[in-house]
């Protein structure tokens, strides 16, 4: 069940409060105690305990006997305290419609000054989910798997569209808080869904863009007709958060293997063939 617009609405200050609260005790343990909880957010026992309800019941929290009573974040508590911070700085207006879950990401359209995408990174959620670790205490560094790789995820992606708007067409970035990557809204379909009436000049527009970031100083790293969205004769690369620096020591490697994808889908669907070393040289050269 991801968030929705009605369940961040019904929040309350207090309910965000003790959000925090946990999310900043989250970097010391697994499952946070109550008693701690209560310190931290400032509250009394039973409201702590109302809120922690209420934060349960919209999916945001865990619950767990590990053995004393302890509490952890979950990716809709996370996601929640990131949409809260991009609205509070003007960046998100609006929660609009799901748009769709991937591997590692859940995508929502909304409003800002123009129309934008939200990308929720959600990386190591299934192992987190299976794995019930019940030691409460982090002995080392106490970062939790999921925030931070799921963090990083994004910045990693923020990172890109900011080297690479506007020189190549990617979705503009706006704002980036925790695992949220807010960037422009791209009309269209993604490849794989359009049959598009020229594929020869599809492929050439999109080497060029390959070109184009190569130049910037970047690779994809995970370049197919899924991340690349097509709107008449526009061609945008999405989805850039495994994206490696040109001069990454398996730059050629990766880049290859992306070029190999994506010719491979040309010869597929439209019986294109286009040879990779031409190709490599076209994005290289
Ligand atoms: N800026 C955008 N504008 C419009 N739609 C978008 C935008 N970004 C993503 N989408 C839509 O959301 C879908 C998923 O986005 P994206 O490819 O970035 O992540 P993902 O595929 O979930 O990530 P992963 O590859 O890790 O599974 C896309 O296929 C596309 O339909
Ligand atoms: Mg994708």
């Amino acid at each position: 069940m991801p968030i929705s617009a009605e369940t961040i609405r019904t929040l309350h200050p207090s309910d965000l409060r003790v959000l925090l609260a946990l999310e900043r005790l989250m970097k010391r343990y697994r499952w946070v105690p109550r008693e701690d909880l209560k310190g931290e957010a400032g509250f009394s026992d039973s409201e702590t305990m109302y809120r922690l309800g209420r934060l349960m019941e919209r999916g945001m929290v865990r619950f767990e006997k590990v053995p004393y009573d302890g509490y952890s974040l979950i990716f809709n508590g996370y996601d929640t305290l990131a949409l809260h911070a991009v609205s509070e700085k003007g960046a998100v207006t609006a929660l609009g419609e799901f748009v769709g879950v991937g591997k590692e990401s859940v995508v929502y359209r909304g409003l800002g000054l123009s129309e934008v995408a939200l990308k929720f990174h959600r990386v190591g959620q299934r192992s987190f989910q299976s794995a019930r670790v019940k030691r409460g205490y982090l002995p080392q560094e106490g970062h939790i798997p999921w925030i931070f790789a799921s963090a990083h995820s994004a910045r990693q992606e923020y990172a890109a569209l900011t080297l690479l708007h506007p020189a190549v067409p990617v979705p503009i970035p706006v704002v980036r808080n925790r695992n949220l990557v807010v960037m422009g809204w791209v009309e269209g379909a993604t490849l794989n869904r359009c049959t598009v009436g020229e594929p020869a000049v599809v492929l050439d527009r999109i080497l060029g863009h390959v070109a184009a970031a190569y130049r910037c100083g970047a690779i994809h790293g995970d370049l197919s007709e899924f991340n690349i969205m097509v709107d008449g004769d526009r061609v945008t690369l999405i989805d850039w958060p495994q994206w490696v620096e040109t001069s990454h020591p398996n730059a050629e490697e990766i880049l290859r293997k992306d070029l190999v994808n994506l010719l491979a889908y040309f010869a597929r669907k439209y019986a294109l063939q286009y040879p990779v070393g031409q190709a490599m040289a076209e994005v290289t050269g």
